[in-house]
């Protein structure tokens, strides 16, 4: 097939185009570079042996949005294109609504005007809401867009309402929604891996960052939840096992919306990951225990078994894989 990636140059559009472009596919990528750098089409092809077409174009920009779309006709569109820092969306809610909720628009109408079928989603686990506390494992049936905190959630379970309302005026569209949950490691290759610019949010790259001494130390935020060791927990899963999951939605994709979680339903702690990534690395890191960070859930951890069933995906990598091939992507590229 033909697919054009947007944010093909990011940690998960990245590792998604090297499996694409393994399984045979041709991938074309449209970024605006906005959080990923240019260097990464060098390192998909010396992975992978294609260097993907690239466009630096911004979806906000549909002329040339559109441009794209009338030079190749593709097949499919796997659309990863957004902004995702909870707090600078908490500080900036224009800038995220506008960049994620209008690029999707004009992605949706240049694939509308050329005759595109089939699209997947890049969502996120946090549409779930609040839902998380109660039962912890999340099932694709729950009611979506209750308690979310975050405009950046709110953008993620806006643009699945614009998809669903677009497949009911189009019948002849096939569209996948796909639910991350906690992405993380890197490729084995230790070649690409998550670089975001500027401070981290995220467990994994501030782990790595005091690793290196980027940062002075982890804040574990909050020891007194109802969890075995009080941490928060999380359903952590290899990027690279995420990026197969893309390859499986593409291979099975049907009329209309579908919606999948892709985790692997196992829930690890805070200090299950710190313990972890300390045995890996030999090395201990400065850590302290802190307040509990605003909008966090105890448990969120996916049920992942209507994939499985559907898709015929299921994760295969371990935490102590991703936090092996994490370190081998700092030594890489330090
Ligand atoms: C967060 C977002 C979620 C988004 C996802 C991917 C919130 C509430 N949720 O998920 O919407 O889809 O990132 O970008 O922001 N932790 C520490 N110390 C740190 C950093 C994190 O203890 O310095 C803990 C957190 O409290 C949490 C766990 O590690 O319990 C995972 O945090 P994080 O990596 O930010 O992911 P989520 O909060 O699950």
């Amino acid at each position: 097939m033909n697919i054009l990636v947007t944010g093909g140059t990011g940690y998960i559009g990245s590792h998604t185009t090297i499996e694409l472009i393994r399984a045979g596919h041709t991938v074309e990528i449209l970024d605006n570079l906005f959080n990923s750098k240019i260097e990464v089409l060098d390192k998909i092809e010396k992975i992978s042996g294609v260097k993907p077409i690239f466009h630096k174009v911004d979806l906000l920009d549909y002329g040339s949005t559109l441009r794209v779309f009338k030079n190749t006709q593709f097949d499919a569109v796997i659309h990863f294109a957004g902004m995702k820092a909870v707090g600078e969306s908490v500080e900036k809610p224009l800038m995220y609504y506008e960049n994620n909720i209008q690029g999707t628009i004009n992605l949706l109408k240049a694939m509308n005007e050329t005759g595109v079928k089939k699209l997947i989603f890049s969502s996120s686990a946090t549409v779930y809401g609040d839902k998380g506390d109660k039962s912890g494992e999340l099932v694709e049936t729950m009611t979506t867009g209750v308690g979310i905190t975050n405009p950046y959630g709110w953008t993620k379970s806006m643009i699945e309402q614009i998809i669903r309302d677009t497949a009911v005026s189009d019948l002849s569209l096939s569209a996948t929604i796909l639910r991350y949950f906690n992405p993380v490691g890197a490729d084995k290759s230790g070649l690409i891996g998550e670089d975001p610019n500027g401070i981290p949010n995220n467990l994994m790259p501030i782990v790595t960052k005091v690793y290196q001494g980027k940062l002075p130390k982890l804040i574990i935020y909050g020891n007194d939840y109802a969890t075995e060791d009080g941490s928060c927990k999380r359903d952590f899963i290899h990027v690279t096992d995420l990026a197969k999951g893309h390859l499986s939605a593409l291979e099975h994709m049907e009329p209309g919306v579908s919606v999948y979680n892709l985790g692997s339903g196992k829930a690890t702690s805070v200090f299950e990951i710190v313990n972890a990534f300390e045995r890996i690395s030999g090395k201990e890191l400065p850590k302290e225990i802190g307040e509990r960070r605003a909008g966090d859930l105890a448990v969120v951890c996916a049920n992942p078994s209507l994939a499985y069933k559907k898709l015929n995906w299921k994760t295969e990598l371990t935490i102590d894989d991703a936090i092996a091939d994490t370190l081998n992507y700092l030594k890489i590229n330090s």
